[in-house]
Order: C-alpha cells, then structure tokens, then sequence
C-alpha cells in the first residue's frame, strides 16, 4: 500500500496491491482525475491532466474542439456547480448568503497520515471548506472516500447536493451498469444494463436503504464475466436516502455519481458548521464480477463488521416468526425451543409479538415491555430455559416504529415525523419515530439498555418495517427541517454505536421487512443481516445470488422453513430446502411441532454437516459457478482462504428430455493440492478445475452438496 505524492507534478497516486488511482491538480487550480485501474510500473506512466483529459479513444492529443466542449471531457474529482460552464453531474451543489450559486474550490493543501490522504479545497472568498478524505485499503483493492465541508465563513450556507465522489471511468468505450433491484419478498434481482448518453439512477427516497435498489453499482466495458474483464465498483455506506448517478456524457465521458440523496435535502450550515458524507468505498478489478465480490467481502470481514464478533461463526438459530407469527406464550416456546435444541440449533429467537399489547400488527410498537398474558412470569423463565437447553436468546425489537395504538404514542404524539394539517400516513398500521429528535433517541437508547440489563439476552432483531412519509419536524426551525433525512441516520447509527459500546457482546441482526436494510452503513453496527421474507428455496437462490454480489455470506440469512412454503404454496423437499439455506448464515424457521420424526432426524443431519462447513461459508471466497438466471442447474462454490477445502452446492431446476447437465468446473482451487471427494476418488485442484465435476440429479428442485477435502 502506498500514497505518494509527486511534487513537481502535483499528482497523487494512491496505490493498493494491485491498483492505482491517480489524480492531480491541473492548470486552473482544480483536482482532476487522472486514472484508476491496474498499477503501472513508472509513475511516468501517468499522463498529466492536460493529457489525461483527452486519453480515451487512444489518441493521447489535443483535438480541435469548441471552447465550451472542453469542460465536456474535463474529469474533475469534485466537480462543483457551476465553476465555470460545467453542466454535468455536480458532487457539490450550494447558494451562500448573497445568492450566489457558484463554487469554485481552489487547491490549497493536503495531509497524509498512513493510508489515509486528506486533499483541501478552499472557496475562499465565501469561506466555504471542503476536505476530501481518500483511505487505502490495500488487501481489498479498494479506497474508501468521503468528504467534508465547513463553514468557515460568518455567514450561512445552504448545501442542496453533497455527494460522497466522483468515479470516472476511461473515456470513449461502451459501458453497462450492473445492480440489484427488488421489492418485498423479492430483493436483490441483478440486471445489468447497456449505459447509453444520459444518466441512469440508482436510488432510494424511502428513507431506509430500501428493497427497491441497493446503494452498490458495478460499471463495466461490456465484457465482463464472472471471473474476467474489468470492473469498477462503488458501494456506499449509508442506510437513508441515497442516489448513485451513472452518466455518459456526449463526448463519451463516463463518471458515477455516488452519496446522500439531494431529493428533498438541504443542509444548512451556520458559522462553525460542518457536515461530513457517508463513506464510499470504490473499486477496480481485472477479474470481473466474482473478484469484485470476494473484495468486498474480505473487507467486511476485516474491516466493516463489528469487531466482537466479525470473525467468529455464527450460530445456527431458529426463529417462530413463520410458525406462529404473533401468537406466541411461554410453554409454547418452551416447547419449540426443546425440539430446536434437540436437532443441534444454537440460539432460540423470540420474533414479534412479545411485548405491550401485540396480538396483531396493530398495536403495540413503543410499548417494549414484556406482555404479561404471554409471559405472566416475564421473559426470565423462558430465557432460563433456552440457556440451559445450552443455546443462545435472541429478541425482536422495532425501535424507531410505534403504532397509535400504543402507550408510547398516546403519550407522546409529536414524536412521529408528521405535518401540520396532513394525515399522517400510517402503513402496516405505525408511524415512524422522530430519530432526528434527542428526546426521542435518548428514550430508546435507555429502554433497549435497559431490555439488555433486565434480560439475559444475546441477539437482538431490529427490525424497520416502513418507509417514512410526511417527513415532517414541526418543532424544528424552517432552514434545517429538510435535514430531516440526513439526520434521522444519524440518530439511528448513534443509537446502535451506543449500544454496541455498552453491550459487545450482543450480536444484532438488520432487518427491514426482509432485506430493506442491508448496506455498507449499517453493517458497521450490525452483524448480520435478515435477506429476504421471502424463505422459498428456490426463490432465495436468484435472492441471495444478488445480495452476494455486494455482501458476504457470513451476513446472510437464510431460514429452512415448511413446505408447501406459506407465500407461493412451493412445495420443496427438506434436503433442497437445507442446501438453499446453507448457502449462508444458517437458520430454521419452520413450526417444528409439525415436523414428522424423519424430518428432525434429517434435519439433525443437515444441521450437523453445516457445522463441519460453515467456516467454509462463511469466511470463504465465493465462487459463483453456475448462475440460477441463466442455467438449469445452479452452483455455488465457497473455498478457505488456505485453498485446503471447499465446498460447492448445486440445485438442480428440473431434468428436461433427460438432458446431460451442464458439468461443474470448480475454482480458486490449489493446482497441485489433492483434494477428496465422498464417494467420488481424489483429484488435483487442476484436474477438478479443467475436467469439471459432473452431478447426478434428477426430477425437480433436486440438490447435493459437494465437499472438497484435502
Ligand atoms: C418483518 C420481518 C419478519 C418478522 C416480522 C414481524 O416482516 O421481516 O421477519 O420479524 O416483521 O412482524
């Protein structure tokens, strides 16, 4: 890893193991982007910006061009509105006191400190401050970036648009944008688009990360595959409103826009005032979709997860939700919890419905005390029971949720997000609770801490199951009220930083119906994530192929649930249903009351070998062999870091006219290292990777699981 900063030629180059992002201010004073894909050998390779401008399209001169197309190929790393005749995307967009609308931050310093650079920008007249942050990451080959900006002015400034950065990839080539879309109970679908001239948007104006889109987005020069071809990336840290911008210009320009939201934002700052963005972290890959994924998911390993428990495994946990939703009691409980323990399950979850007057989604929300018709003795005896049963207790909580008909709301009505005048828009019967509000943060910070005093509890669910609407903070003074946004995550990270400082040892688990809420930003502070309401096996597979394009399976949860599977009436078989969950972080969410003796005696099995493979999974490089999309038979592939082992998953769709199935060729395996498989001989990592592995499956929804031991 290194930043090394060429005086006389007043360039960066930001180095990690295998590439480079150079940029250097260029003859008007201004940051321009010079490069960013495999390191060179010379820093002499790099062009100067004069040169760089015009590169793409291989012809490195300066063409005839009319003064006004010139800012056209200009790629500047934060480009600002207006500075000059600059009409594309801005990363900065303001009005000072006077009105004026025209930031032009000169160059005027920077800071290094190990791998973190720091390059200030001055609009000096106006007093206005910007620092744009660059961390290396050097094993993951990514850079994280993020920006801040002060007033240092004695008057206000307004901010309508600040993003995290700018991304520009090489000019004058034919570019597509791969990302997930979705929506409940079908988060996380790939496409993957040609870009043509005009902007595409990725975004979210719900307030949450949402099921819609996912603030990640992958850019390549149409050639990428799996294992090759080159690709950028960017994957933001945020769980509000968020908005990744891909444009092409007409001079074949091509940059990425990435940061908060500027749909209904302002930032007003005062004198002294500073607002910082999220993170972004960029990429680049030579090895196309699946590298770009490995990186990503090493640098949640090492870096973005909670510390207390980022490398340890995560425990196999059962969950009643689907197998008795609300209507839950003690005994009840007691009784699932002997049956989840007897087949191997690690720690017992409590979902909705076991506090205030929660019968139903209609009541209930803030009320976060024990419901006495359910657990007459509170929650202490079932706790008990779990823990001596030798598993871990988990508990469901909705803490930025209440429904009117709660204690909580009748008390305090002004703590929802509401207008003066207008309904306020309820859905799934609750409204969602004023985070921007110390009052209302401090409330929650105490009765969760309290919760987690009182209780002997090891996990806790947060749960977000709607979007905000009305986003209104009557109390607040006009210029900030459309801070709103922006501070509600503020006051929802500084929540769950609290708690896991004071509680280390609590896992927590994002949930936003389903997989709402997944992203760079609260996996910080939270240490895994529940992927989807939608628990159908097959489903799940086109579902999680999408969540692991950007996030790791460590995070990824996936419940074995019954069959017929209550949303879509599949019907699965248990041994299918295993697989598709142990592609990730394993779970049970099916009522094992019902669960014939064979089924336990098989789930037992299952449960069994996941714990022999799961550090396979779940601290593996993931290999995505065969895509559910494309192909009659899907194949998924984990293999250790130390390349001794691995193990690959396939699912078989249905045999049509008995057709030879497509053979699996593994990979990331050692060449000389001999690996064994059951039943099958042992082989050399080459011989596996060159001849494939050919599987025996028939009918529909059949699957097997191959382990690679050596
Ligand atoms: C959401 C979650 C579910 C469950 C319910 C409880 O829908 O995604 O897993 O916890 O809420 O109300």
């Amino acid at each position: 890893m290194s930043i090394r900063y060429l005086e006389n030629r007043r360039m960066w180059i930001l180095e990690t193991r295998r590439t480079a992002y150079v940029f250097a201010v260029n003859d008007n004073n201004r940051l321009q982007h010079v490069y960013w894909n495999n390191s060179l050998p010379y820093d002499s390779d790099y062009a100067d910006p004069q040169t760089a401008m015009f590169w793409g399209g291989g012809v490195p001169e300066h063409p005839v061009m009319h003064p006004s197309s010139l800012q056209s190929v200009l790629n500047l790393e934060y480009p600002t509105h207006m500075d000059g005749l600059n009409y594309h995307e801005p990363c900065l967009k303001l009005c000072y006191h006077d009105g004026v609308r025209d930031c032009r931050p000169d160059y005027v310093g920077h800071t290094q400190q190990d791998d973190h650079l720091t390059v200030e920008l001055s609009d000096e007249h106006y007093g206005l401050a910007i620092s744009l942050h660059y961390r290396v990451i050097d094993d993951c080959d990514l850079i994280d970036r993020w920006v801040e900006i002060r007033n240092l002015s004695k008057h206000s400034i307004d901010l309508e648009t600040v993003m995290s950065a700018a991304l520009h990839m090489p000019r004058g080539r034919r570019y597509r944008m791969s990302h997930v879309t979705g929506r409940w109970v079908g988060e996380f679908q790939i496409r993957r688009d040609l870009l043509t001239e005009g902007k595409k948007v990725i975004e979210s104006r719900r307030g949450f990360t949402s099921h819609e889109s996912n603030p990640w987005c992958a850019i390549d020069a149409c050639e990428a595959t799996e294992e090759s071809g080159e690709v950028w990336f960017a994957a933001l840290h945020y769980s509000g409103n968020w908005r990744m911008t891909a444009e092409l210009g007409n001079y074949n320009r091509m940059a990425l826009y990435a940061g908060v939201h500027d749909f209904d934002f302002r930032r007003h700052l005062e004198p002294g005032d500073a607002f910082t963005t999220p993170a972004v972290s960029c990429g680049f890959t030579q090895y196309g979709f699946g590298q770009m994924s490995r990186n990503l998911h090493q640098y949640q390993l090492d870096h973005i997860l909670p510390r207390e428990h980022a490398r340890t495994m995560r425990k196999i946990l059962y969950n009643s939700w689907e197998a008795t939703a609300f209507a839950i009691n003690e005994s009840d409980q007691m009784k699932l919890a002997d049956r989840a323990a007897s087949i191997g399950v690690e720690m017992f979850v409590v979902d909705d419905g076991w506090f205030g007057k929660r019968n139903g989604d209609n009541a209930g929300l803030g009320d976060w005390y024990v419901n006495r018709e359910k657990f007459p003795n509170g929650l202490s005896p079932l706790i008990d029971h779990i823990h001596g049963l030798g598993m871990d207790f988990g508990l469901w909580v909705e803490p930025e949720m209440v429904n009117p008909d709660s204690d909580l709301y009748r008390m305090h009505p002004d703590w929802v997000y509401h207008f003066p005048n207008r309904q306020r828009t309820e859905a799934r019967n609750q409204l969602v609770l004023n985070f921007c509000r110390n009052d209302v943060c401090e409330y929650i910070h105490s009765m969760l801490s309290q919760l987690l005093t009182d209780f002997n509890i090891d996990f806790i669910k947060w749960d977000f199951n709607r979007a905000i609407s009305e986003p209104g903070y009557p109390a607040c003074p006009i210029e900030h009220q459309r801070e709103v946004w922006v501070r509600h995550v503020d006051g929802l990270y500084a929540v769950l930083d609290r708690l896991k400082a004071k509680f280390p040892r609590v896992l927590i688990e994002t949930c936003a119906s389903g997989g709402g809420r997944v992203d760079l930003g609260i996996l910080k502070r939270t240490d895994q994530a529940w992927t989807s309401d939608n628990t159908d096996a097959f489903d799940r597979l086109k579902i999680q192929e999408g969540f692991s394009l950007a996030y790791c399976p460590k995070v990824m949860m996936a419940w074995v649930t019954d069959s017929p599977t209550g949303l879509n009436k599949r019907t699965l078989s248990l041994d299918y249903r295993f697989h598709s969950a142990m592609m990730g972080s394993l779970g049970i969410g099916g009522n094992l009351n019902h669960w014939s003796d064979l089924d336990m005696a098989r789930a037992k099995h299952h449960i069994t070998t996941y714990k022999s493979i799961r550090h396979i999974v779940q601290e593996g490089r993931l290999y995505r062999l065969l895509s559910p999309r494309d192909s009659n038979l899907a194949a998924v592939q984990y293999v250790t870091a130390d390349k001794r082992e691995s193990v690959i998953f396939a699912m078989l769709h249905s045999l049509e006219n008995i057709d030879m199935l497509p053979v699996i060729h593994p990979r990331g395996l050692q060449d000389d290292q001999r690996y064994t498989i059951d039943h099958l001989g042992t082989f050399s990592g080459k011989s596996l990777m060159k001849q494939g592995i050919g599987v025996k499956l028939f009918g529909d929804f059949s699957s097997t699981l191959i382990h690679l031991k050596s």
